[in-house]
């Protein structure tokens, strides 16, 4: 259905998808975007944005199943702010930002709206998405990056042009890795002369060690300033105590009052969307183990066993060992079936080390990177079959390049890309 909206100058109305908005008269503000008469924003099914208009507006609405138009009470929409914080410490020569706040605060809109404000001025900017649950530019379980040339209303709408591999879906146990990837693509940008860039992170701000983790973020990644949207309460000053020290210090903006939410059922099913995006034309590709390194495992991170002790472990466990390896501390153990727990019980005697034990299957459906020759992630890929008599690893990918390692997530997918299983520590 079409319907056509007039709004007088500083009249606003927020709009939830899915909607097609057609500018036919007038200067309309979208995130920080400025639209002309025949621009066009689509507003996504699980959208919702604040349409302002700043010279007497016509637009056209095409609106969808669910969507919605309604005006603000006043005080509940704070475009206004937004914009100019974001412009402010633009103005003062800021350049490079990390957006935090709890889930659903609006921190992918102000770092889609950081980038509208920079192209407006007719910057570069590229966008860091450090959300490794619910990523917008890249696939889930990876950090991605994009430059932005035109406005941006909703992360999707980029292709991610650089991708690390994190693996898990959850920033617990893997801040190590995020830290690592955000730094490393916040400084390629700039390498490559890009200076604005914006980093878009996570929804965990609960307790010390979250805000830590990103404080560290900013930190190696030299971040001018921080912004944290929806912060209230005690969060205000640990916010404070992390990203005071940056160069242009830290902001707090007002989430809006209404906005959509999304429930774990939708982010699942944008999960998978995600997901389907980046592993769309699969090529199947054999990976040869004993020379190709597959990190992120327990089996391929000591060294492996010969044969003897193969035949050795299958005879204390009672169920043939496929393949096994040692660490300092660590027995890592695949089998065809899983032992008694006696005969593990007695091999930890034996051997004084913790032992792991994995069964032949289990790296099925697997959620894998895949490094390239110059060792960054090409794509990411889906574990099929580890063959450990001829030591292969069969894995579907778009990536036809050189594979130089693969890293394994703990994350499996099924055939129709939804999640289907996490990994506790590691695969195999
Ligand atoms: N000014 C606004 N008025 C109403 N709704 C808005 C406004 N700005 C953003 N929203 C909506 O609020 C919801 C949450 O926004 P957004 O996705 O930016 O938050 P987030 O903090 O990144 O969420 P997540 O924790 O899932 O990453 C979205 O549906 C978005 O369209
Ligand atoms: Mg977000």
């Amino acid at each position: 259905m079409k319907v056509v909206i007039e709004l007088d100058t500083e009249e606003l109305v927020r709009v939830s998808g899915p909607a097609k908005l057609h500018i036919v008269k007038g200067k309309v503000i979208v995130l920080g975007a400025i639209l002309m008469p025949g621009d066009e924003v689509m507003v996504h099914g699980t959208r919702s944005y604040a349409v302002k208009c700043v010279d007497k507006c016509s637009i056209e609405v095409d609106i969808g199943d669910g969507a919605s138009i309604e005006r603000p009470q006043a005080k509940e929409e704070p475009l206004d702010s937004w914009i100019s914080k974001v412009d402010e410490l633009l103005d003062s020569g800021c350049r490079s930002f990390i957006v935090v706040g709890p889930v659903d605060a609006g921190k992918t809109s102000i770092a889609a709206l950081i980038a509208n404000r920079v192209i407006y001025r007719g910057g570069r900017v590229a966008i860091v998405d450090a959300d490794v649950g619910q990523a917008d530019i890249g696939p889930p379980a990876c950090v991605s990056s994009a430059t932005v040339d035109k406005y941006v209303f909703w992360l999707r709408e980029l292709y991610a042009e650089k991708i690390r591999f994190i693996g898990s879906i959850v920033p617990q146990r893997f801040e190590k890795r995020i830290v690592g990837a955000v730094v490393d693509l916040v400084w390629e940008y700039r390498k490559e002369g890009i200076d604005h860039v914006v980093v878009d992170t996570d929804g965990w701000i609960s307790g010390a060690s979250a805000l830590e983790y990103k404080a560290e973020m900013a930190r190696y990644a030299d971040i001018d300033a921080a912004i944290c949207i929806g912060c209230e309460g005690i969060l205000v000053d640990m916010f404070k105590s992390y990203f005071n020290a940056l160069k242009c210090g830290a902001h707090l903006l007002a989430s809006p009052k209404v906005k959509r939410t999304r429930d774990r059922d939708v982010r699942r099913l944008l999960r998978s969307e995600a997901y389907k995006r980046y592993l769309g034309q699969l090529h199947e590709r054999i990976v040869e183990l004993k020379t190709t390194p597959v990190l992120g495992t327990c089996l391929f991170s000591g060294r492996l066993f010969g044969a003897d002790e193969l035949k050795e472990l299958t005879a204390i466990l009672g169920v043939r060992v496929v393949a096994a390896s040692e660490t300092n501390d660590t027995i890592n153990i695949v089998v065809e079936q899983y032992p008694r727990q006696q005969a593990i019980d007695e091999l930890i005697s034996k051997k004084a080390k913790h032992v792991y034990v994995r069964v032949v299957g289990d790296e099925v459906n697997v959620l894998a990177g895949i490094i390239g020759p110059n060792g960054k992630e090409e794509a990411i890929g889906i574990v099929k079959e580890i063959d450990y008599t001829n030591m292969k690893m069969k894995i579907v990918t778009p990536y036809q390049g050189e594979i130089k390692a693969v890293i394994l997530g703990v994350i499996k997918l099924s055939d129709d890309m939804v999640e289907s299983g996490r990994v506790q520590k590691c695969v195999i």
